[in-house]
């Protein structure tokens, strides 16, 4: 038997920095996770970091998803993220399903996992609601796929929106726990990236709510499809209260929608939301919204023009995701063989 590894649990000296993150294609991309994830994402890839990003079609099936629809907007997604800067050279970009190595880990976390755990997560209480007998067990052990994604790379950061804070806790108690029950230091302690002006968007129709691509109403957001007179139209109607912007950040405490403008404006022009404060403290949101809209149109309409040029050559992407998952699996295999000798799994098969 192989001797346990016994290096410190805190050494993260020995995992090389490796970024990972994944959007499900399970409606079309939205401004929260433009602001949220996808800007953020091309920001580390130009810092020169080693870029995993992934389109999760497995999570996204968790809930029902129409096959056709599925494949549609799995291509957007990656014409979206191509169109907004993800350069799929420099990046790694690719669907889940096609890196089995996802799927192989995740069943390994479903033993390491505990139901206890899982039940806490509130992304599924907020899904499952009032149904939790009927929704698929999937949706309930989809945060062990999530450790999956992020682990079978060993990644050290993840960038994400605030949504995402109590999975990326999980993933590192998967790990903790993998790594204490087999002896190993294998797994690093993985940290998130939980950054910026806009780490949770919220909707356009209702200040406490995330913006979401699964909202029924599609006034509620912002999709990357959506042209220049939508998202114009789509901002001057957001939800506001009757005051105008006030002169400093502790006057945006209890106003929620006000809030939320000034942070997707700080967000868009790369500005604190102080200093957008300071710069249209006391305008009223007849002047304001406008100028957001203006703003919202020009960062937005260019991505959304190439996301459209791209996806006229569908043979094209899904040639780079085809790149990217034999770039993914080079990476991921090594690693997940590894964990299958780890826990005690005989690999004698020649290939
Ligand atoms: P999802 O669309 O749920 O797969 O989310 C993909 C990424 O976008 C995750 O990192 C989320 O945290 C982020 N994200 C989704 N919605 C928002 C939002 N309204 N505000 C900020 N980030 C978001
Ligand atoms: N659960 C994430 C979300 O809904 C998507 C996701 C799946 C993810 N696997 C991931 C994010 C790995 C970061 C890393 O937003």
């Amino acid at each position: 038997m192989a001797e346990p590894v016994q290096t410190p649990q805190s050494s993260q000296t020995a995992f090389k920095p490796r970024i990972f993150s994944g959007i499900q294609p399970s409606g079309g991309l939205t401004l929260g996770n433009y602001l949220g994830a996808l800007k953020r994402f091309v920001e580390k890839q130009n810092e020169g970091i080693e870029t995993v990003y992934c389109l999760v079609d497995m999570h996204a099936i968790t809930v029902w998803q129409d096959p056709a629809k599925l494949r549609q907007q799995t291509r957007e997604a990656a014409a979206g993220f191509i169109a907004a800067g993800i350069d799929p050279v420099r990046s790694i970009l690719f669907n889940q399903s096609q890196v089995t190595a996802h799927a192989e880990l995740a069943w390994i976390f479903n033993c390491v996992a505990r139901m206890g755990w899982m039940s806490r997560m509130t992304q599924f209480k907020d899904k499952a609601g009032k149904n939790s007998e009927n929704v698929s067990l999937g949706l309930f052990a989809y945060p062990a796929l999530m450790a999956a994604d992020i682990l079978a790379y060993k990644a050290t950061h993840v960038p994400v929106g605030e949504d995402q804070k109590q999975h990326l806790e999980l993933c590192r108690d998967i790990a903790a726990k993998f790594n204490n029950d087999f002896g190993v230091a294998f797994f690093p302690m993985t940290e998130p990236l939980i950054e910026g002006a806009a780490t949770r968007v919220m909707s356009l129709r209702d200040g406490t709510k995330k913006m979401s691509k699964s909202d029924p109403s599609d006034q509620s957001r912002i999709n990357l499809t959506d042209d220049a007179d939508t998202i114009a139209k789509k901002i001057r109607k957001a939800k506001t209260d009757p005051e105008p912007l006030p002169s400093d950040l502790e006057g945006l405490k209890d106003r929620p929608e006000a809030r939320n403008l000034v942070n997707i404006y700080a967000a868009l022009a790369g500005m604190t939301a102080e200093e957008v404060i300071r710069d249209h403290g006391g305008a009223p949101f007849g002047s304001f919204k406008p100028a957001l809209a203006d703003l919202a149109v020009s960062v937005m309409s260019p991505i959304t023009t190439e996301m459209n040029r791209l996806m006229q050559d569908v043979a094209e992407i899904d040639r780079i995701l085809g790149e990217g998952a034999a770039r993914a699996d080079a990476i991921a295999r090594p690693i997940v063989d590894e964990v299958y000798d780890i826990v005690g799994m005989i690999r004698s098969r020649v290939i």
